[in-house]
């Protein structure tokens, strides 16, 4: 018999699991062509080749005890060392080796943070809207995840709502920049208002509170926009790292956490984190992975086509009559329903083998999210479906 809490988890089961799974079920019914499901954010844009030919060169050497063989829970020291320098050249950083941790995905170095942060009753704080398995990864360490209101004007960081949610029991932040579900960017300028909110509460409070940036998205970026680097505004920072959308990557599991030296209990922390990616079962992350991510740190997936469906996505969407968040990151585009109950909206879509996400499930009742890390050409099959639903509301 399955545990009282697994119970609960089986029954509140994600929404968008639950919509991709629809979507499989309604393409054998009326064909695939005909079904337009935005529910995933799995990435259309093929992995760089670079992945591919790394990969090959790995296994053709005649090295397989290495390449296969379990390594330090924190991964390969030259894997550890090239993360490190890489992004010391990038953001002009200096983390060392002993601070990057190879973790399986950000999923996998989410649940290693809280795993090492978390006792039982603790609290980790996010601002709406949120991924929703944040609440799932919380819980699995008996922690309890406490959710800031959305400021629907700007959909930035809700900071005049933070301090009063922050007491003795709060341990962590979450941050997820660019923004999914929104697609929008926190500013170099709201981070720095969340420290000095941060620093006033940690002396009230009497301890750390970390901020622990989960950046899938970094690299993800349009109109020149530049999402900024978490440590050079927040000094308590871990910073969760996934290759899934970056590189197209998603079912292979790699990532990596980075934590600067000059954060509270470096020591404490970096030997908690090794030792929650054994405890938790991951061991360590993927092998050949790893090597291939050393050799494919500098690859960049094509922005570009996530770029023209946006764009187009957008416009046509706002010329419809829908309102939107403008996506500045991500491959998310944010819609507001036209009815208050956002679950009638997407029940509505479905009519028209649109599978969008209800934002109940981020946080933010009301909204609805459209992936569109999709094809372009399915984004031009669904116009006359989004014209038509656009009709009910907007006649
Ligand atoms: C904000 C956010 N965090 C974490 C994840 C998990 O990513 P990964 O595949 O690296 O576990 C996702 C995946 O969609 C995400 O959107």
């Amino acid at each position: 018999m399955v545990s009282k809490s697994m119970e609960q988890l089986v029954k509140g089961n994600s929404v968008i699991r639950a919509l991709f799974e629809e979507g499989k079920e309604m393409a054998a019914k009326v064909g695939a062509e005909n079904v337009y499901d935005f529910s995933l954010g799995n990435p259309s844009v093929p992995a760089p080749k670079a992945v591919r030919t790394s990969m090959k060169r790995i296994l053709d050497e005649d090295n397989s005890l290495y390449v296969h063989g379990y390594m330090s829970n924190e991964g390969y020291e030259e894997v550890r060392e090239a993360v490190a320098a890489s992004l010391n050249k990038r953001f002009g950083t200096s983390f060392a080796m002993s601070g990057i941790l190879m973790t399986v995905g950000a999923a996998g170095g989410l649940n290693v943070v809280l795993r090492t942060l978390l006792d039982p009753g603790d609290e980790v704080i996010c601002f709406a809207p949120f991924f929703g398995e944040y609440r799932n990864y919380v819980s699995n360490y008996q922690g309890s995840l406490v959710v800031i209101p959305p400021d629907t004007d700007t959909f930035q960081l809700n900071l005049s709502m933070l301090d009063e949610h922050i007491n003795e029991r709060t341990k962590a932040i979450i941050i997820n920049n660019p923004n999914n579900p929104t697609g929008v960017i926190y500013s170099g300028e709201t981070l720095d208002k969340l420290e000095a909110v941060l620093k006033a509460a940690e002396a009230r409070i009497g301890h750390s509170i970390y901020v622990i940036s989960d950046e899938p998205y970094r690299e993800l970026v349009y109109d020149g926009a530049v999402v900024p680097f978490m440590t050079k505004h927040i000094r308590n920072t871990i910073i969760c790292y996934s290759f899934s959308k970056s590189l197209s990557l998603p079912g292979e599991r790699i990532g990596y956490l980075a934590v600067p030296e000059e954060v509270d209990d470096y020591a404490g922390l970096v030997q908690g984190m090794a030792i929650a990616n054994r405890v938790l079962g991951f061991v360590n992350a993927p092998s050949l992975q790893q090597l291939m991510i050393k050799d494919c740190l500098e690859e960049q997936t094509d922005v570009g086509a996530y770029d023209k469906n946006r764009k187009f996505l957008y416009t046509s969407l706002k010329d419809m009559g829908f309102e939107c968040v403008k996506p500045e990151g991500a491959f998310y585009l944010f819609v507001k329903s036209p009815v208050e109950d956002e679950k009638i909206f997407v029940a509505e879509a479905k009519k028209h083998h649109l599978l969008l996400v209800p934002a109940s499930s981020f946080g933010c009742p009301g909204y609805v999210r459209i992936a569109y890390c999709v094809s372009y050409d399915m984004i031009e099959r669904s116009m006359p479906a989004f014209k038509a639903l656009a009709e009910t509301y907007f006649g």
